[in-house]
């Protein structure tokens, strides 16, 4: 295979642009003609292709985004949208595409692949709710933001003896929740996985009034069932019973904005070298993912088809260093 397409799709992930530098410049040592599309899966649809040398994808590793721009395509999910892109993609005589994305773009990947084409996956997005990959390009540095966030709303909150809700991005995973609760010593987290009343919560702040804690604080993922606009309507209107004033934080898209992590730039790397290091030796259809450290290749149609699942041990683990 000589000439290869790359596009980022769906959310844009810290690392995105890390991912698409080591795809281009894997290809060029090999001495493939290496493409960028556009937009995703729209510009595939329009035809915006355009041509990516080693120097084209030069002084972006550090930043987050991704300089092809990304979307969530609508006409790609039509048989009509697919046809389009896949003549213009013999139009433009490229015979493998790399897609870097998360869960909506490796099914639109998959579903590519079944015209037979040859596609290859990138295991992208902030949510880490994809399946082949136990960590996915985006997270660390989300979580770092997050926590970063967590840090500081302590330090307000104990100031004034507040309990502080935040919440965090995740689509209906409640992996960067979790893990960003953990991480910032929070009392209460809230995910999708895991059933919460507003009374049990309440109940829990409550307690950690009594306990002498001069602050609680309180990670909600957004694809929680009890969302924080609910909560903290419940906690408002029951404030009198729990100690603390109440105060509420939506971290919302800064978590996606942030300069790519070393760990995010060094996996964006690994992943994108063993995309093309797979393309290279005529393997197809798989997403490249991280399993136990070790890069992985797992089949699109069962990335398309399973779910990951959140280690919930880790959850008793926050609820017990909560005390
Ligand atoms: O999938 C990444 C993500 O940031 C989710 O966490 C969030 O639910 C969603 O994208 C937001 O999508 P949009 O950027 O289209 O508002």
């Amino acid at each position: 295979m000589n000439r290869i397409a790359v596009l980022t799709s769906g959310g844009d992930a810290p690392g995105m642009n890390a991912a698409i530098r080591a795809v281009v410049r894997a290809g060029c040592d090999k001495e493939m003609k290496m493409f960028g599309v556009r937009e995703g899966f729209q510009g595939l649809i329009a035809g915006d292709v355009i041509r990516l040398r080693a120097r084209d994808v030069g002084g972006i590793i550090q930043h987050g985004g991704t300089f092809l721009g990304s979307a969530r395509s609508e006409d790609f999910r039509s048989p009509e949208g697919r046809a389009k892109a896949l003549r213009n993609l013999r139009e433009y005589k490229i015979e493998a595409l790399v897609v870097i994305g998360g869960n909506g773009s490796q099914t639109g990947a998959f579903e590519l692949g079944k015209m037979g084409f040859p596609v290859v996956g990138i295991a992208s997005t902030i949510d880490n709710d994809l399946y082949g990959s136990d960590i996915t390009l985006g997270v660390d540095t989300a979580l770092n933001i997050a926590l970063e966030a967590i840090d500081r709303l302590k330090v307000t909150a104990s100031s004034h003896h507040r309990a502080i809700l935040v919440e965090v991005m995740g689509r209906k995973c409640g992996y960067l929740a979790l893990m960003s609760a953990i991480a910032g010593g929070a009392e209460n987290v809230v995910i999708p996985e895991v059933e919460s009343s507003a009374e049990g919560i309440a109940n829990d702040i409550l307690d950690a009034y009594r306990r002498g804690k001069n602050h609680a604080l309180v990670v909600v993922a957004e694809g929680a069932t009890l969302n924080a606009t609910e909560l903290s309507k419940y906690l408002e209107q029951h404030k009198d019973l729990l100690g603390f004033s109440i105060r509420t934080t939506i971290l919302g898209h800064v978590q996606r904005g942030g300069v790519p992590s070393a760990s995010d730039r060094i996996l964006a790397a690994r992943l994108g070298v063993a995309a093309i290091e797979a393309i290279a030796q005529g393997r197809q259809g798989v997403l490249i993912g991280i399993g136990k450290g070790e890069i992985i290749e797992t089949p699109l149609e069962h990335v398309a088809s399973r779910k990951k699942e959140l280690d919930l041990g880790l959850f008793q683990m926050s609820r017990i260093l909560a005390t």
